[in-house]
């Protein structure tokens, strides 16, 4: 959906009847119904890897991520919050560098209008130092939060550095869950994907599945992660997992080539392939509708 026809959306929402995309994109049309009154939206966006440097994959690495920032400011409907699924910075082997990069990064995103941020690291932020700098910035790497009737939860995959959630998390994940009624809609945000989609390019996480088996007895859950640099979609069993893009450089598609090159910036189509999500949540009917926006301003 573009601009143009999101407001078309929300106007025919605010009118009563809503058009919907449900699970990977199948057209649902609910012309008729009422718009819930706790529907809300949020924006993800991923991977910003600040601090990257190579002219080749971004020449304009130093002024992307402010681009996303005037473009979700430039949305007409301003989301509740915002996400931010990790690799906020680019990793470097200096702690003070990391510091700095985190310490900017946190400055950049000061100027979005949107003031209710959640972040979650990145295995460039974390796992060096198993989170330590991030933490001393942003906080826990793994919580929960509530928004309007939906319980959202991040899980970190990351800051160890063999990309595992570990038995401590999952414990505590465990606990959060039993909390939970089983029809509730359940929102996870994390880094690397919680199934193995390409294990060879470290798309993984070593213990993902201890977390999908706990996720499974809950109805409608939805995940949204990072780390590929591209749009991706998948289900395991009823629950689909969204990779979101990046805001510095893609990543050819799984699998596509030998190795896991990220996709030279291209001049007669600067910033292509780079992006961010708006995600409409419905908690009355349960699912999320999603829309993909360019890095640069719509
Ligand atoms: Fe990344």
């Amino acid at each position: 959906m573009n601009e143009m026809d999101r407001r078309d959306f929300l106007k025919l929402a605010g009118m009563g009847g809503v058009v919907f995309f449900s699970g990977l994109g199948t057209l649902v049309d609910a012309i008729g119904k009422s718009a819930a009154a706790d529907d809300f939206f949020f924006v993800q966006l991923s991977d910003t890897h600040w601090g990257f440097e190579g002219a080749q994959l971004n020449p304009d690495a130093k002024g992307t991520l402010q681009k996303a920032v005037a473009a979700v400011n430039s949305l007409t409907n301003q989301p509740d919050f915002i996400v931010f699924t990790g690799d906020l910075t680019h990793t470097t082997d200096d702690p003070q560098e990391r510091r700095k990069r985190l310490r900017e990064f946190k400055d950049i995103i000061s100027q979005l209008k949107v003031k209710n941020i959640r972040l979650i690291p990145g295995e460039h932020d974390a796992s060096l130092d198993n989170g330590a700098a991030y933490k001393e910035f942003f906080g826990e790497t793994h919580y929960t939060f509530n928004h309007k009737g939906v319980h959202f939860i991040t899980i970190d995959n990351v800051s160890d550095p063999r990309g595992s959630v570990g038995e401590a998390q999952l414990v505590w994940l465990g606990d959060t869950l039993k909390k939970i009624d089983k029809n509730a809609q359940i929102v996870v945000l994390t880094h690397r994907p919680l199934f193995d989609l390409y294990p060879q390019w470290d798309w993984a996480t070593r213990d993902g599945d201890k977390v999908v088996t706990l996720l499974m007895p809950f109805k409608h859950v939805t995940v949204f992660y990072g780390h590929i640099h591209q749009e991706h979609n998948h289900f395991t069993g009823h629950i689909p997992h969204h990779a979101a893009k990046s805001s510095i450089y893609p990543l050819p598609a799984p699998g596509s080539v030998a190795k896991r090159a990220p996709i030279p910036w291209d001049p007669t189509a600067p910033y292509k392939g780079l992006g961010f999500r708006e995600i409409d949540t419905r908690p009355k009917q349960n699912d999320c509708v999603l829309t993909e926006y360019p890095v640069t301003k719509v």
